[in-house]
């Protein structure tokens, strides 16, 4: 199974690829949460991106693919994936399907999740209560709003242009949008797991 699950932030990307992980029997990888761990470590990497992702901004399309490259060649990933956070741009949709045609690993489906953004702000505050993440406050959210419908929306548009994209309502119960999920996966998709 290999699936790129696109939305805004706080559409619940993380929140679904966690669930699906152990239903499809692929890894969560969230360039997000790659880039966080690396601010956590202080590398040369991490120190670069730290203020980019506090202001919202996207952190450099070199530096991104060259950290996803590394995870996909783990060898969890080569029963595919569950991809979270890229591609976030056209060029970036560009290097995925190079690097994945490169690496015999083509994307089966781009799945997005549809949450009004009145619903995003509530959850996004949610999570800042709870988690104190640094690019949580309400102006760094409005940013990455922003640059979401400005730079990421028209990958969604790539996607469905190529005939790979499917729209999956988010708003609901967790449980429920998982299920909405897998019954939006293509059948072969659904039983990799059943098969494997
Ligand atoms: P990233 O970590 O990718 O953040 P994001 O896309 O903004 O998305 P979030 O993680 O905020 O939301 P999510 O969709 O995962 O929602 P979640 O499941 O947590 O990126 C952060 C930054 O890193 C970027 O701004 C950029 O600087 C950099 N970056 C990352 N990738 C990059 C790339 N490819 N190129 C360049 N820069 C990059 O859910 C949100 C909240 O809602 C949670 O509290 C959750 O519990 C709750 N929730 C989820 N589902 C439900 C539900 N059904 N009902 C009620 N509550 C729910
Ligand atoms: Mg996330």
């Amino acid at each position: 199974m290999r699936l790129v699950l696109l939305g805004a932030p706080g559409s619940g990307k993380g929140t679904q690829a966690e669930v699906l992980k152990a239903e499809l029997g692929v890894p969560h990888i969230s360039t997000g949460d790659l880039l966080r761990a690396a601010v956590k470590a202080g590398s040369p990497l991490g120190l670069k991106a730290k203020a980019v992702m506090e202001a919202g901004q996207l952190v450099s399309d070199d530096i991104v693919l060259a950290m996803l490259e590394e995870r996909l060649a783990k060898p969890d990933a080569a029963a595919g994936f569950i991809l979270d956070g890229y591609p976030r741009n056209v060029a970036q949709c560009e290097a995925l399907e190079a690097l994945l045609e490169r690496i015999g690993q083509p994307l089966e489906i781009a799945l997005k999740l549809d949450v009004p953004s009145e619903l995003i702000v509530e959850r996004i505050a949610g999570r800042a209560a709870a988690q104190g993440r640094k690019d949580d406050t309400p102006e760094t959210v409005r940013e990455r709003l922003r640059v979401y419908a400005e730079q990421t929306e028209p990958v969604a548009g790539h996607f469905a242009q190529i005939g790979k994209l499917k729209i999956v309502d988010g708003v609901g119960e967790l449980a429920e949008v998982s299920r909405r999920i897998i019954a939006a996966l293509p059948a072969q998709c659904r039983n990799a797991r059943v098969n494997a």
